[in-house]
């Protein structure tokens, strides 16, 4: 199925689009990561991930209609090129949404407070926040279950967005996607701390669309990954209801680096890391050894985030001294 058609069916029908007001959508990391898909033009993953959302860290977007022949997209503060890649995204985006009006179009302006493109996962928080603003801007009043499958759409690690703490991406069996979005898990973890280590915030030149793609199609060593990533999300699932840092902190590392391990095994290889990048996974392992309950993840990215507990935060900023600190359930 292709997502006009999806779309069609599924998108009910609103009344003339009117301005939305500023929707503000959270940042997320994986702890699971979502590496592969199983169907790229709906964005269906090859396996569940689970994140945490970033609190205040994210995108903020507003839209409104405009008489013109295209879409204006500015980003923070700055007018996008109609033909650049972000600009194109997001119309590709809007036509979901103007599927009923399609002589629409729209100003939209977003604020990122998280670099760009640096691995920071942008694009999740900034479909999230253009998913709601646009749900507001068409009248359509969908559940958030709703706008996380449409923000899938945009991006897949999009549709984590939607909800605050930690986030379950269900996969979904069906061919529609329709059971294939984020679902909140109630649990909290006061104290629980992500430092973001920024070894290079500079736009990468093979982003995770295209990473996971060669991945998936050039190496062999992919196919351990769906085993990796189910076993690893239920043990999550057991360290969060636990609370059993050790465990959360233990399967985020071993689980970022099994999938970087599949992007070093595709052909041309696609190594995310530069030397600054092993430099703090070996100060992190250092002061594990040293007894510091620290552990770290990545994305399709140089730059490390770290996961600590709050009675670790003076030891870990004593050593990563501009680390920017998080803690999605305060302190
Ligand atoms: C490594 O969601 O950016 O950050 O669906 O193609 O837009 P598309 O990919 P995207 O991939 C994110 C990959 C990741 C892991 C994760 O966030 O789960």
């Amino acid at each position: 199925m292709n997502r006009a058609e999806l779309i069609q069916q599924w998108l009910p029908h609103g009344p003339q689009p009117i301005a939305s007001e500023t929707h503000f959508a959270p940042s997320n990391i994986a702890l699971c990561k979502y590496w592969g898909k199983r169907d790229s033009e709906l964005n269906l993953p090859v396996n569940a991930s689970l994140s945490v959302s970033l609190d205040t860290l994210g995108t903020r977007t507003a839209v409104e209609p405009i008489d013109a022949d295209a879409d204006e997209v500015w980003l923070n503060g700055e007018r996008q090129a109609p033909q650049s890649r972000f600009a194109q995204r997001v119309s590709g985006f809007i036509d979901l949404f103007r599927v009923h009006h399609p002589q629409t179009r729209l100003r939209v302006r977003t604020e990122n407070n998280i670099p760009t493109a640096a691995g920071l996962a942008s694009s999740a928080s900034g479909f999230a926040a253009l998913a709601r603003a646009l749900n507001q801007a068409f009248a359509l009043e969908l559940s958030a279950t709703d706008l996380s499958i449409l923000a899938r759409l945009g991006s897949g690690s999009a549709c984590r967005s939607l909800f605050d703490g930690f986030v379950e991406w269900q996969m979904g069996v069906r061919d529609d996607g329709l059971d294939s979005h984020g679902v909140p898990i109630e649990a909290r973890w006061p104290g629980l701390s992500i430092g973001l280590v920024k070894v290079d915030e500079r736009e990468k030149s093979v982003d995770s669309r295209a990473g996971m793609r060669r991945t998936k199609e050039t190496a062999h060593l992919y196919q351990s990954w769906p085993l990796q990533a189910s076993t690893d999300l239920i043990r999550l699932r057991e360290a969060i209801s636990a609370r059993d840092f050790g465990l959360l902190g233990s399967v985020a590392e071993q689980n970022a680096l099994s999938m970087h391990a599949t992007m070093i095994a595709s052909w041309p290889p696609l190594l995310y890391w530069q030397p600054d990048s092993v430099a703090a996974m070996q100060k992190v392992w250092q002061l594990r050894n040293d007894g510091l309950a620290l552990y770290f993840t990545m994305d399709a990215g140089p730059n490390l985030k770290l996961l600590f507990e709050q009675d670790s935060r003076d030891a870990v900023l004593e050593h990563f001294p501009t680390l920017e600190i998080v803690q999605p359930f305060g302190v």
